[in-house]
């Protein structure tokens, strides 16, 4: 019999006729998340499977299902693998980096955009009919070009979005990183390193970045938004939990800040219910990477993953490769 395999979200239809070309695949008919606990029942026999970062991968799960060998995440972050559990049950985890890189990007231009421009603000109020006469400060907003750009890691991701900052908008761009990039790369994106409070102090529009680890938990709280200046935007299209929410709307609350662009949500799908209160914050349902060629390009390589690991013990974007011929 070929290797069953669980893609634990409907995907594109091309790529389960791809996996159905070497396994016996199950799916959801409906693309509607299944249970932790269904999940756990589905995965019974399934040696992969095609997660979309919203499955949580643990030691429980795993000890529940000891054929599996191999999950492939639909994300280029994997905050919802537990890698340590995975590396010692001798289960391989994939991501999906590097096609989703500049799409991501341009969103969180967007995302820069539409919170410093007061897009969103002013369109519901003209939807409300409240648009009356043409002011002077009607939504005047903060500048873009020219002003300075804050990155909270520097990824692949980040790096994108100094590219379209430095070139595009004119802007001096800093960043702070765990690491620093090489002087040929800070040329190349046009950024320079900064500590973190200086980051926090001189970013006119501060874009987070960064991988969510148990470390960067609330990374940005009350402390680090004090530092921010009251004019300045910040934008999260990284994880929820990297910003403590109840500190961010306090700060917009009090004009501490100026405005806040959310794409990520600590509870998300739950929207904290003090958020949807503040007027200058603008809210998006984790859609960074979401066009149709990047989307089919994320579901395509973790697909890819599967096939690879299953029929040819390779991967191509491994997260624990040490485990590879373990099984
Ligand atoms: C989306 O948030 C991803 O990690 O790809
Ligand atoms: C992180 O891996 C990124 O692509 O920015």
């Amino acid at each position: 019999a070929r290797p069953a395999i669980l893609v634990a979200r409907a995907v594109f239809p091309e790529v389960i006729d791809k996996l159905r070309l070497h396994f016996e695949v199950e799916t959801t008919p409906d693309g509607v998340a299944w249970s932790p606990a269904e999940l756990r029942e589905r995965l019974q026999g399934k040696v992969g499977v095609l997660t979309t970062g919203s499955e949580r991968i643990d030691g429980a799960l795993l000890a529940a299902c000891p054929q599996l060998k191999v999950v492939a995440n639909l994300a280029v972050g994997h905050n919802n693998f537990d890698l340590e559990a995975m590396t010692s049950a001798g289960v391989l985890g994939t991501n999906a980096p590097d096609v989703l890189t500049e799409t991501t990007a341009d969103f969180g231009f967007a995302l820069l955009m539409a919170t410093a421009r007061r897009v969103t603000e002013s369109e519901h109020y003209l939807r409300a009919g409240r648009w009356k006469q043409w002011s002077l400060d009607l939504f005047a907003g903060a500048e873009v070009h020219g002003s300075t750009l804050g990155i909270l890691g520097m990824g692949r991701i980040g790096q994108a979005i100094a590219r379209r900052g430095a070139l595009g908008f004119g802007m001096p761009v800093i960043y702070h990183n765990r690491s620093p990039l090489s002087p040929e790369q800070e040329a190349r994106v046009g950024a320079r390193y900064v500590d973190r409070d200086t980051l926090f102090a001189q970013a006119d529009h501060l874009v987070l970045v960064l991988p969510y680890t148990p470390a960067a938990h609330h990374t940005v709280g009350a402390a680090e938004l004090a530092r921010m200046k009251p004019t300045a935007t910040l934008i999260n299209i990284a994880r929820g939990g990297i910003v403590d929410e109840d500190a961010l709307v306090a700060a917009l609350r009090e004009q501490r800040l100026a405005a806040a662009g959310l794409d990520v949500f600590e509870g998300e799908p739950a929207v904290n219910p003090a958020l949807l209160t503040v007027p200058n914050v603008v809210l998006t349902p984790h859609i960074a990477s979401a066009t149709r060629p990047t989307r089919l390009a994320m579901a395509t390589l973790a697909a890819d993953n599967l096939i690879a690991y299953l029929t040819e013990g390779r991967a191509l974007t491994p997260l624990n490769p040490q485990v590879i011929g373990r099984h």
